[in-house]
């Protein structure tokens, strides 16, 4: 005979007793979803992982140490029954079909009354899929196509319309260095649910090609503007296509706050009352260097990481950079848009102290299929630089880190 479907339903159990049995494995997987949905939790068991203990510790659920005892589900309004024990299983579990509380059983889904759905959650939604019957159980299966449905909805490309009206306005999302995988959850979803795009020529550029035919995509660096009005440009158009009801992504390359004028364009959103929100991105500061086997920070090493930009020498009156004080720093230098000036930049340091046979890389396109690192010294860089035409973008790493990473990672 063909077994009944189980119903899928929503529990609501804030404030209300479950009583969880054995403080193992399965407990600790289970425990924060009852925990976040805010029920009055009562573990019964005489031992717990270190992390359930921490739970009791931290006042999340209650811990009575000892075995199961009959009449523990007198109260419950559902129960997780995972002790190692099968006679305390067995008998916890006639407890809740006498007292009528739904119970799931880890050792036994037949016996059980309620069987925990493979769940997760995006965007204000929870997707739980559970098996038809017990006899079709296969939870590797459920949790497979549970991934694969809350992985397509965080990344856009399972689209599900939201039927609410969409509130128009501008997203500033940080790409990443310019691997597609290196951008946010939040940043790709944004991305697959926009109207118009306006993209730098540095970040993820493999993303447009992804996005549908319908998406207006922009290039930033093509607007037309005259010397100098670049920004002004940007701005205008993103307040030109938000006003116009649309929903607008800015896709900036790394994080929008790291030399990116991202809050140059916050500022004008703000004056012409458009909605903006932003969404951070892997900075190419760090993570290109890590790219290339180059932690900025390593214990013993360097206890402290700089970024500079180098897009002016250190001569230039425009410069804000104090280069004397950073020659005295014992920590990494991480030197973003300098690939021009490098000569200049390690002669200013090695004049103001910093060793000559400091070790420098040059990372180009980090993350991308064309990522390369040229290794150099202070005193070298400046005709390595020449010597192995290294080209922008690269981001330039001065100080002991350079050679800590295996040579393989290089
Ligand atoms: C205008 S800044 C923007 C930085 C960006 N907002 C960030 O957080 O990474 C551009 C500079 O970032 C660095 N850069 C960005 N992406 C890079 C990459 N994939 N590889 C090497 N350097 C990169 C280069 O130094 C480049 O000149």
């Amino acid at each position: 005979m063909a077994e009944n479907p189980a119903y899928p339903v929503g529990l609501r159990l804030t404030g209300r007793r479950v009583v969880v049995l054995g403080g193992g494995q399965v407990a600790q997987r289970r425990l924060p979803a009852l925990i976040a949905a805010g029920a009055d939790i009562v573990l019964v068991s005489p031992e717990a992982t270190p992390s359930v203990e921490a739970m009791a510790d931290a006042g999340e659920i209650t811990w009575e140490r000892r075995p199961y005892a009959d009449g523990d589900l007198a109260n419950a309004w559902y129960a997780l029954i995972a002790t190692t024990d099968p006679e305390a299983n067995t008998a916890a579990s006639a407890e809740a079909e006498a007292h009528r509380v739904w119970c799931v059983r880890s050792d036994d889904a037949d016996q059980a009354t309620a069987w925990t759905p493979a769940t997760g959650h995006s965007e204000g939604v929870t997707v739980a899929v559970l098996t038809t019957d017990a006899r079709g159980r296969d939870p590797r299966h459920t949790a497979a196509i549970r991934d694969a449905v809350v992985a397509g909805l965080r990344d856009g490309t399972l689209v599900a319309p939201h039927h609410r009206t969409r509130t128009p306005g501008v997203a500033l999302v940080g790409g990443g260095p310019g691997d597609p995988d290196l951008i946010t959850v939040r940043g790709r979803r944004l991305l697959a649910e926009a109207d118009v795009v306006i993209a730098d020529r540095l970040g993820p550029r493999d993303l447009l090609a992804e996005l549908p035919p319908h998406v207006e995509v922009i290039d930033a660096a093509k607007i037309p503007y005259g010397r100098y009005m670049a920004q002004e440009a940007i701005n205008n158009a993103l307040i030109e296509h938000a006003k116009q009801g649309k929903s607008v992504v800015r896709l900036k390359g790394g994080d929008p706050f790291v030399y990116g004028r991202g809050m140059e364009e916050v500022q004008a959103l703000a004056e012409a009352g458009i909605p903006c929100t932003v969404v951070p991105g892997i900075s190419s500061s760090i993570s290109v260097p890590g790219a290339a086997g180059i932690p900025v920070t390593h214990r013993g090493v360097a206890h402290e990481f700089t970024v500079v930009s180098g897009h002016v020498a250190p001569d230039d009156e425009r410069s804000l950079v104090d280069w004397p004080s950073l020659a005295k720093l014992t920590g990494t230098l991480v030197v973003l848009m300098g690939v021009d000036k490098i000569g200049k930049i390690a002669e200013t340091l090695i004049a103001h102290g910093k060793p000559a046979d400091t070790p420098v890389a040059l990372v180009q396109e980090g993350t991308t299929a064309a990522q390369r690192r040229v290794d150099a010294t202070l005193a070298t860089v400046g005709e390595t630089v020449r010597t192995e035409d290294v080209k922008p973008p690269a981001v330039i790493v001065i100080g002991a880190v350079v050679t800590v990473g295996p040579e393989a990672l290089a």
